[in-house]
């Protein structure tokens, strides 16, 4: 039988915002990690929760996955029915290890990672989230697997989740554009950036800015909806399983930078001569350079074309910006 999910929100409530709508497009199409970074109000919340709504349906497989962990966590109420939507988990955060890892002194419960399996985990406000629990991601990332030791036994669970981070610009949320209002002294805004730099936002595809919407934007037509978008968000994915059949991948935010640099998918030179340049200039780390192809994958499944263009990959270039998070 079929779950009967509450209806996620819609994306036609989110007005202007077009490049993080196309962020979002992208990611969702391609299961890229995302990080939203804006002054308060700006919308990223909003943002956020409505990705799962972008995301296909779950298969039967997957719906069984991600019923039974609902149900070992408690939170399945009819047992008649499959959660079928891919789940929106969103911590709080200062949550624990155990709540967000899995774990726990009595019973060995699933922690947000697993909850989230197949689904979003939104960590609002990420650089209030404790270091080690933020570094603790990491290892669950790479493998789409926990295991958590107690003194109970050793528990292995399924972890598959799409990231996406947001934050404000620096710890007063000011510190946006010319940041006239920012309060903040540069070491706070260095060790607030600090929190997220490195191994974590290496594994983010997507960084993008999210200003405030101008009252201009805010009266103007409502966006697509989130039906709209989807259906595009089902055409680029089928794409991209087809091209990664036969290997271990299903869509491109899962795909090593080994594969897309090698002989069989390299982009020809005129295609990622701007990405080539940043590097030389050192202004692109190798790997964001490898998350720019991933990207660019993404947007050329988007538009229908068989290669990313030139453009794809500047679009992909200009959707991670290192900087957003002044540091
Ligand atoms: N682009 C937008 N379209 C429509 N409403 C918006 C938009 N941006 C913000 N709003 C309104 O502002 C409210 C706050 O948005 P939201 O909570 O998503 O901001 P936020 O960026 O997450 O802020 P914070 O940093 O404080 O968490 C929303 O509930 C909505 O009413
Ligand atoms: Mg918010
Ligand atoms: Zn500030």
């Amino acid at each position: 039988m079929e779950g009967r999910d509450a209806d996620p929100p819609d994306l036609a409530d989110v007005v202007g915002q077009a490049e993080a709508r196309l962020a979002l497009e992208i990611a969702a199409a391609g299961a890229h990690h995302m990080f939203l970074v804006g002054p308060p109000g700006a919308g990223k919340s909003m943002l956020a929760e409505r990705l799962p709504g972008l995301l296909p349906t779950l298969d039967t497989a997957q719906a069984l996955e991600v019923t039974a962990i609902a149900s070992l966590a408690g939170r399945v109420t009819r047992f008649d029915t499959l959660c079928r939507r891919p789940p929106f988990v969103a911590p709080h955060h200062g949550a624990s290890m155990a709540a967000i890892i899995g774990g726990g002194s009595g019973m060995v419960t699933p922690g947000a990672i697993t909850q989230a399996h197949r689904g979003v985990l939104f960590l609002d406000e990420a650089p209030e989230f404790r270091s080690h629990v933020l570094q603790a991601l990491r290892q669950p990332m790479e493998s789409g697997t926990v295991v958590v030791a107690r003194a109970a036994g050793r528990f292995r669970y399924p972890c598959r989740f799409q990231l996406v981070l947001a934050a404000n610009p620096c710890p007063c949320g000011f510190g946006f554009g010319k940041g006239d209002r920012c309060q903040c002294s540069i070491v706070r805004r260095r060790s607030y950036a600090a929190k997220l730099a490195g191994p974590l936002l290496d594994r983010v595809d997507l960084q993008v800015l999210v200003p405030v919407p101008s009252r201009a934007a805010l009266l103007g037509p409502p966006g697509e909806s989130s039906a709209v978008v989807a259906a595009r968000v089902r055409v680029a994915r089928s794409i991209a399983a087809e091209r990664w059949s036969g290997s271990e991948y299903a869509v491109n935010g899962e795909v090593p930078g080994a594969v897309l640099r090698s002989r069989r998918f390299r982009l020809a030179l005129p295609t990622t001569v701007d990405i080539d340049r940043s590097v030389d200039l050192g202004t692109l780390s190798l790997r964001g350079y490898d998350r720019c192809l991933r990207v660019a994958w993404t947007v050329a499944d988007l538009a229908g074309r068989t290669v990313p263009t030139r453009d794809d990959v500047g679009l992909a270039l200009s959707l991670r910006q290192q900087q957003a998070v002044a540091a």
